[in-house]
Parts: C-alpha cells; sequence; structure tokens
C-alpha cells in the first residue's frame, strides 16, 4: 500500500478540485479491488475511514478546513460524494472473501447466448420407414426383421433363385471373404434385398401371415445420383386362404395413396422376380406433375416405385419343409418390396441419393 500523504491543493477552482478528488478515487478503487481476505478489508477502512490517521481525515483537515468560505459547498460536496464511494467499497470487501477481480473473472454475462444443444430427430430415411410401415400396421400387418448378414439359401435359394442362375446376377452381392469351402446354401452374404425374411417369417409361423419388414439391404453397386451400396427396403408378405391378384392391386394402390396423396393413380406392368409369379412393376401417376408430363416422369406422367407379385409355390415349398400348412394348393399370398430412399427423394425433392449418408449435418437439419 503506497504511504502517500494527502498534498495540499494548488488552488480551489473547480478543475483542481476535480482532479484532485478523480485522482483519489482512482486510487481507492485500486487498492479496493487488490483486497482479497477480510482481514485486509479492515486494514483498508483503517486506511481510508480511520477516525484519526484515516485519509479522509486528513483530506478534511488539510482541504476543507482552510477553504475559502466560497470553496467550501464545492468541496463539501465532492467530498461527500467520495466517501460514499469509499464506504461502499468497503461494503463491498467486508461482504465477500473474494476479491473484485476474482469475482469479474468468474462473473456470468447474462447478456451473452447460451450454449445451445442440438436436439436429435429422426433421420429422413428412419421416418420415411416408419411412414411406409405405419400404413402397412393400420391394415392390421405385424413388423418383422432380419439379419444384414444373410445366407446364401435365405437370400436366394428359398427365394426360388437357383444356384447358378442369371437372375442372381440382377442383384450385384457383397460375399463376406473365406467361405468357399462351406456349402454354397451355407455361405454369408450381405442381404441384397429384405426378400429373406418372408421365408425366416414364414418358417415360424403357419399362415394366416400379414407382415413387412422394413430394413437395410446392400450391393456392390457404384455409388451415382441414385444408386448406393447401402439402401433400405420396406417388404410384404400377405398369405392367407383365397388371396387374389385383385388382394394385392387393392392394397397397393390403397399404399400409395396414403403415402402420397388420395389423388395419386396406380398401374402395374407386368415384370419378373423369381419368387413371385405372376409379377409387376407399380408405377403411381407423377405427384409433380400429376400425370401431365413433366422432367421428372421423363414426360410420361408415371413414375415406377415398387416390385410386386403373387408368391410362387416353389416359395411356398421351401417354407412347407418347415411349417406344412404352407401348401401351394391350400393358400396363397403376395408380396412387394419397396425402395425407401427412393421414395424419400420423391417425397422431400432429394436429388442425390448419397445426401442420406453424408452426414452433413446442413442437409439433416433441414428434416427437423
Ligand atoms: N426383392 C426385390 C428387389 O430387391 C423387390 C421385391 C419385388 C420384393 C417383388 C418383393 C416382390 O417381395 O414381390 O428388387
Amino acid at each position: 500500500m503506497t504511504n502517500d500523504a494527502i498534498s495540499n491543493l494548488p488552488d480551489y477552482s473547480d478543475a483542481a478540485l476535480d482532479q484532485a478528488f478523480s485522482s483519489l478515487e482512482s486510487q481507492v478503487r485500486e487498492e479496493a479491488a487488490a483486497l482479497s481476505s477480510s482481514e485486509s478489508a479492515e486494514t483498508f477502512r483503517l486506511r481510508w475511514l480511520g477516525r484519526k490517521q484515516g485519509r479522509l481525515n486528513e483530506v478534511s483537515a488539510r482541504w476543507l478546513k482552510g477553504a475559502p468560505p466560497e470553496a467550501k459547498k464545492a468541496l463539501g460536496q465532492r467530498f461527500n460524494a467520495f466517501k460514499a464511494v469509499v464506504e461502499a467499497l468497503l461494503d463491498e470487501a467486508s461482504g465477500s472473501e473474494p476479491s473484485d477481480a476474482a469475482l469479474a473473472a468468474e462473473a456470468i454475462d447474462i447478456t451473452l447466448p447460451g450454449t445451445r444443444r442440438l436436439t436429435g430427430s429422426e433421420h429422413p430415411i428412419t421416418r420415411t420407414m416408419n411412414e411406409i410401415v405405419q400404413v402397412f400396421t393400420a391394415l392390421g400387418y405385424s413388423v418383422g426383421v432380419g439379419p444384414e448378414v444373410e445366407t446364401d439359401y435365405y437370400n436366394f435359394e428359398s427365394m426360388n433363385f437357383p444356384p447358378g442362375h442369371p437372375a442372381r446376377d440382377t442383384q450385384d452381392t457383397l460375399v463376406i471373404a473365406g467361405q468357399e469351402r462351406r456349402p454354397l446354401r451355407e455361405r454369408l452374404l450381405l442381404r441384397t434385398h429384405t426378400s429373406p425374411v418372408q421365408m425366416r417369417t414364414m418358417e415360424q409361423q403357419p399362415p394366416p401371415v400379414r407382415i413387412v419388414i422394413p430394413g437395410k439391404v446392400h450391393r456392390n453397386d457404384a455409388q451415382d445420383a441414385t444408386h448406393s451400396p447401402i439402401f433400405h427396403q420396406v417388404e410384404g408378405l400377405c398369405v392367407d386362404t383365397n388371396i387374389t391378384f385383385s388382394d394385392l392391386k387393392g392394397t397397393l394402390d390403397h399404399a400409395m395413396k396414403a403415402l402420397f396423396g388420395s389423388s395419386v393413380k396406380t398401374r402395374f406392368f407386368p415384370s419378373f422376380f423369381p419368387f413371385t409369379e405372376p409379377s409387376a412393376d407399380v408405377q403411381i401417376s407423377c405427384i409433380f406433375c400429376a400425370g401431365k408430363g413433366c422432367r421428372k416422369c421423363k414426360q410420361s406422367g408415371w413414375i415406377e416405385l415398387l416390385g410386386c407379385g403373387m408368391v410362387d409355390p416353389a416359395v411356398f415349398a421351401f417354407a412347407a419343409e418347415k411349417q406344412p400348412a404352407y401348401d401351394p394348393k391350400k393358400i396363397s399370398g403376395f408380396a412387394f418390396g419397396m425402395g425407401v430412399e427412393r421414395i424419400a427423394m420423391m417425397k422431400y425433392g432429394v436429388s442425390e441419393i448419397g445426401q442420406f449418408f453424408a452426414g452433413d449435418m446442413r442437409f439433416l437439419g433441414q428434416f427437423v
């Protein structure tokens, strides 16, 4: 602490008074800011407010006593204001242990923006997949799942792709390495479609079956705007007595209207899948131009969206190995499968499939 005596005033002009008091004030504030314990607060009190040797006392003795009468008022006002400052600083210092400097360091500026926590939300693919599933659960379907690493038997053979059949080549398969010594049917691969879960479900339960199967699938496809080696499908299977192609048409027509709006129309074209006979591709009227013809539907007014068909008796024969009730003479059924990314791209106007998997928050943040 500086041991500086109070010096005499050069004169009693307002300017001289202001100058003198402001230098005292900066001195007292500096000392107060450096206080750290209640002990030093007491030293501070004695130094400034002590009855005998306090600096305020000295100021009063040196400046007030000898002041000319016309300067007394101005001097008195400044003196009282200064005393109030010193007292306030003392109150502050003795009220709290840490120094002002320490407090300032800890202080919370409530005007600063807070730390924002990001709220998570469903990924657009998950959301679309759930929406599709819900359309079918509302019709009484239950939901099934199966493994993503699958055997050749479930992915191909039991779905009526015999070994060496050219239809296998249509699904560019990613296989697990080092399986060559196993029998073909046991070899592991990344499932290329959700269809194997049809067989897994039928092996577990006799008919009737109404099930939707959402899930991830893999193909050895090069990535482009509409292809990705990882994507998702929703598969459906309905088996009961007297299930007909009209049931299939009615169910999928309803589902497309539920997903894209009640004005959407559907049409069915002959197609081929090993596991269905007859098979069909389903097209919906273009949701962008209401069927008039635009760039999105290549001026045709229609967009191809999913595959379907009546379950091939050969598939039932595989199921009957475990569940004899799948006798193709007594029961019939339909199946369908659709790509989730394709539907999500249409619903949300996304033109690059890769955006769904890039993890870019600028993209994903739009689906909160
Ligand atoms: N599994 C087919 C694919 O990945 C999609 C499919 C078409 C599934 C017709 C079906 C179906 O169940 O009946 O290309």
